[in-house]
């Protein structure tokens, strides 16, 4: 197999990257305002058709410059400042999924902004004050399905974990530009193994040919190189349209410590599952003495198969796991929301939520409404609010909240922090709790694209008390 990365693919990165962001050099120092938080430097990403490398193989797409977008990495406290250009046919925007900004900085065509129309372009800046694992990805229609998305970590300024070396993973299900008939068999899930078995999670329906991870395919699978005894940090994102994930790594655990960038306890798991827009943090001792290991990503309920190498530093002359070999670890055990226990709570208010919303999510309804016809959920400043989703469809559906961060409610009363959750399919209940501190309207979808676009949406807005 191909460990390395090809010279040609390097240099095609490189190029792309170029066209799709420049880092404005010496922007940091110059446009720092003289009181206030350090800024984070002029970033600009532009949006715009281009074409992605999937295994020598080059199809058009839509992306900034590369896919994923370039990392944005900041510090807590900094001001994020990101020139979006808009070099695409069509209206865009970029919504900072797992940030709290100001209302107007959301990145909501026709709820918090104008679109941004073709060949214009829009300046986002804010204060990034709390440090996580967060994307970026464009909030237009199904722009998300292309390539316009892209990591953005938040560093806190002093960082507890110690860790040896970080990668970023961001798990998607692709169809642009590829034919299924013409990849019968590359993203499938591998012919020998059964899909998991117990019970059918499905976050979806539609027809993606492949799963990539970090825009690879699995016959050119990006390559995490680990010293034995390094310690790893994996942030690991999912930022498909229709796909639930199945993530795991061959010979070793995982230790579970931020789900959606907020710190848990720390729990040691075989295996994470993943809701669309959900991210987890793991640690991940390289305990081997060498070899190269499978980074093996199934799609939940259906087939679908995508994966990373994880390669020992001088075992390159290692056999490397064949495409489709699969983790025993992925049918291992899985954290669950009821047992990850925040290490840094909210600060609700004792006693009884001052507001409650009881709401049914059906095929492309919540609460019996589909948006645009649909009624906002009042809330006013200060209040704790408390929103219990019942799903009664056949079909998982991960639930976001714009603008928020929420506590689960969980039987230790001390669920993890999260912005988006999953509620199981056929009767699963989900219950969260937030403080109203962040005035606007808000979106709360399910981060399935097709389910959003069907109307699975629902205004949070604040009105005077
Ligand atoms: Cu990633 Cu409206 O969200
Ligand atoms: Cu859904």
């Amino acid at each position: 197999m191909s460990t390395g990365m090809p010279a040609t693919r390097r240099q095609f990165l490189g190029l792309t990257t170029v066209a799709g962001l420049s880092l404005l050099a010496g922007c940091s120092a110059k446009a720092r305002p003289a009181a206030g938080p350090p800024s984070a430097g002029g970033l600009r990403l532009t949006a715009a058709p281009m074409r992605l490398d999937l295994a020598g193989r080059e199809i058009p797409t839509w992306g900034y410059g590369m896919v994923p977008g370039p990392e944005i990495r900041l510090k807590a406290g900094d001001v994020m400042r990101v020139r979006l250009e808009n070099a695409l046919p069509e209206d865009t925007t970029v919504h900072w999924h797992g940030l709290a900004p100001p209302n107007g900085m959301d990145g909501v065509p026709g709820v918090t902004q104008d679109p941004v129309t073709p060949g214009d372009g829009f300046t986002y800046e804010f204060e990034t004050p709390i440090a996580g694992s967060f994307m970026y990805h464009a909030h237009v229609g199904m722009q998300l399905d292309r390539g316009l998305y892209g990591p953005l970590v938040v560093e806190p300024r002093t960082e507890e974990l110690s860790y040896d070396r970080e990668y970023t993973l961001m798990l998607d299900d692709w169809r642009d530009g590829v034919d299924a008939a013409d990849h019968a068999g590359h993203g499938a899930t591998p012919e020998t193994e059964e899909p998991p078995a117990a019970e059918e999670v499905s976050f979806g329906g539609r027809a993606y040919p492949l799963l990539l991870v970090d825009g690879r395919p699995p016959e050119d699978p990006r390559v995490l190189e680990v010293r034995p005894g390094d310690r790893v940090r994996l942030r690991v994102m999912n930022v498909a349209a229709d796909t639930g994930f199945r993530f795991a790594i061959a010979g070793h655990r995982l230790t579970v410590t931020h789900t959606d960038g907020m710190p848990v306890e720390s729990v040691t798991v075989d295996a994470l599952r993943l809701g669309m827009g959900e991210r987890y943090d793991v640690l991940v001792d390289a305990a081997q003495s060498g070899g190269a290991w499978q980074v093996g990503v199934q799609a939940e309920g259906r087939r679908g198969w995508g994966r990373a190498v994880l390669r020992y530093t001088g075992s390159e002359a290692t056999t490397a796991p064949v495409a489709a070999e699969r983790p025993a670890e992925l049918d291992g055990r899985l954290p669950s929301y009821d047992e990850l226990l925040s290490r840094e709570p909210l600060a609700l208010p004792a006693g009884e939520p001052d507001r409650v919303y009881d709401l049914v999510l059906s095929g492309t309804q919540i609460g019996g409404q589909s948006y645009p016809d649909a009624d906002p959920l009042p809330v006013a400043e200060g209040e704790r609010v408390r929103l219990t989703m019942r799903n009664t469809s056949a079909k998982w559906h991960p639930m976001h909240l714009h603008g928020h961060h929420f506590q689960v409610l969980t039987p230790s009363g001390r669920g993890p922090v999260k912005d988006t959750v999953t509620v199981p399919a056929r009767g699963g209940v989900v219950t969260f709790d937030f403080l109203a501190t962040n005035p606007g309207d808000w979106l709360f979808h399910c981060h399935n694209h097709h389910h959003m676009e069907d109307g699975m949406v629902r205004l949070v807005r604040y009105v005077d008390a």
